[in-house]
């Protein structure tokens, strides 16, 4: 597929429903990442799960007829609920180009940039999704840049 097809991308959060402990929701979120590594790969999606506060913030970037595939499925997911798409619109380029779904856990300086979304999504100005999506972008460059950090991916192979 080349990049010529019409690229886009989505931004939602989500509020976790995955029940149990803190392995019960790590050992699902490994069972997304791998089902995000197989079927995005093959989709042609790359971009990055955010999983904080008990909320997912999600960047799906690909082409557009696939990024609404996936994430028709996505919305259909009994693990999270209350989905909010923050922004979906066409884009020259990708964001997230070398991971099928970056994946960036639970980290304290995260958990305070994040907390305001657990109050502010349902009156979410473009202002907001700008910032969710900037903070979304620094999160998954800090994470590349610091390996040792809470943080798995699934590089696009
Ligand atoms: C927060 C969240 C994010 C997800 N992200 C993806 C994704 O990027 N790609 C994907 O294929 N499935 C994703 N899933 C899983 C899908 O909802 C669905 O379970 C999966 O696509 C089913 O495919 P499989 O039968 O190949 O496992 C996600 C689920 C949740 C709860």
């Amino acid at each position: 597929m080349t990049e010529s097809a019409q690229l886009y991308r989505l931004l939602y959060v989500s509020e976790n429903r995955i029940e149990g402990g803190v392995a019960d929701v790590a050992a699902e979120i490994e069972r997304i990442l791998a089902s995000s590594r197989r079927n995005n790969d093959a989709f042609d999606i790359t971009g990055a799960l955010i999983f904080n506060c008990g909320f997912f913030a999600q960047v799906l970037e690909g082409p557009r007829d696939h990024v609404e595939r996936i994430f028709e499925a996505i919305r259909q997911d009994r693990r999270h609920g209350k989905i909010q798409v923050m922004s979906a619109a066409e884009v020259e380029s990708r964001q997230f180009p070398n991971w099928a779904m970056a994946y960036i856990g639970r980290s304290p300086s995260w958990e305070k940039a994040l907390g305001w979304i657990r109050t502010d999504t349902h009156f979410a100005p473009d202002e907001r999704c700008d910032r969710l999506f900037k903070i979304v972008m620094e999160m998954a460059y800090d994470a590349e840049l610091s390996p040792d950090r809470t943080f798995a991916a699934s590089g696009k192979s």
